[in-house]
């Protein structure tokens, strides 16, 4: 267990994780920040409290100072505004840039030696704000995305099947963002290869669905965007470090020359362990895979020129 893991934005994926985090015990205390007066207070003290029935020890404290981020091992950042219905992801950039670099230099002034966990969108052009405002290591600072889009590609293919969500393993590739890449061929069930178990015109469906995935919940929500599923993700990845489990998660991580980009963050298979970011796994890609990589590796490309003019980065 570790003693302390923050989260920066106690919005709807802040305080679900906060709560995820709590009953799950994976550190002694969950800290929930926020620059809203009395939300991150209120909502850590009903956690809290929601200890004793739960049968969860973990201490839940909320403020609008970064002092309860202090000693953090791992700080995730959810700060930021969220998609309203018309909105893309990428419109949220100028004001989400302003917001991750006064949090992640917070973050740098009281927790030196944290991992970040980036949730903010634009996603991938978020955890660049980030590198560059904390001066961490690369391998302290990722993003999550892909378990979240490869969670919705699991779930339409275990809908569309009938069978059960736990055997279907699915890959999604690139950027957070609708040119996202769910790999077909390094998807399956119970090993069964999914090219044999649907048509190519359902294939086409899921993977269209799992691409639109986040519009098809701003869609529902009308006022703001998905967060039980992300939330969920989120934890998936602390659970591997905290557990050092050493699972195989697509995350956003800072490429040097792999998949063909470099300086760039970008959603690819990594070992996630104790130390963060073990290892970036290259798979092979043939050329229709790698043409839709480089789409979505060219359009966060573009989202990193565009945060140049908001802030130093
Ligand atoms: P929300 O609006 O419910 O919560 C955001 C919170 O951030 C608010 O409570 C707000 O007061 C707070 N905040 C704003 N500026 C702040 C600052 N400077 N310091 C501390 N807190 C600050 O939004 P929600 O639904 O929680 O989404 C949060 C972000 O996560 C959005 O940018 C959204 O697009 C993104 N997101 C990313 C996903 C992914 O897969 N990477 C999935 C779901 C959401
Ligand atoms: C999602 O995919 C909005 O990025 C968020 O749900």
């Amino acid at each position: 267990m570790l003693e302390r893991i923050s989260v920066i934005g106690a919005g709807n994926v802040g305080a679900t994780l906060a709560q995820r985090l709590a009953e799950a015990e994976l550190s002694r205390v969950v800290a929930l920040v926020d620059i809203v007066d009395g939300v991150p207070q209120g909502k850590a003290l009903d956690m809290l409290e929601s200890g004793p029935v739960y049968g969860y020890d973990t201490k839940v404290v909320g403020s609008n100072s970064y002092d309860i981020v202090k000693g953090s091992d791992i700080v995730v950042v959810t700060a930021g505004m969220p998609r309203k219905p018309g909105m893309s992801r990428d419109d949220l950039l100028e004001v989400n840039t302003k917001i991750m670099t006064d949090v992640c230099t917070n973050i740098k002034n009281n927790a030196p030696n944290a991992m970040i966990i980036v949730v903010s969108n634009p996603l991938d052009a978020m955890c660049h704000v980030a590198l560059q405002a904390s001066g961490f290591p690369h391998n302290r600072v990722f993003g999550m995305a892909g378990v979240l889009d490869t969670a919705r590609f699991r779930t339409f293919i275990a809908e569309e099947l009938d069978v059960s969500v736990e055997q279907v393993n699915a890959f999604v590739l690139g950027g957070h963002g609708d040119s996202m890449v769910p790999l077909v061929r390094y998807s399956n069930v119970a090993g069964i290869p999914l090219t044999a178990l649907m048509s190519q015109a359902t294939i086409d469906k899921l993977v269209d669905r799992a691409r639109k995935g986040g519009a098809e919940i701003v869609g529902y929500l009308k006022t703001g965007s998905a967060f039980y599923a992300p939330s969920a993700s989120v934890t998936e990845m602390i659970e591997s470090i905290v557990k050092d489990k050493k699972k195989i998660l697509p995350c956003a991580v800072y490429l040097t020359g792999q998949y063909g980009a470099n300086g760039l963050y970008v959603g690819v298979p990594v070992k996630l362990g104790r130390n963060g970011i073990e290892e970036i796994i290259e798979i092979e890609l043939d050329a229709a895979e790698k043409k839709m990589l480089q789409i979505s590796i060219d359009d966060v490309a573009a989202n990193v020129e565009k945060i140049k003019g908001v802030a130093a980065v």
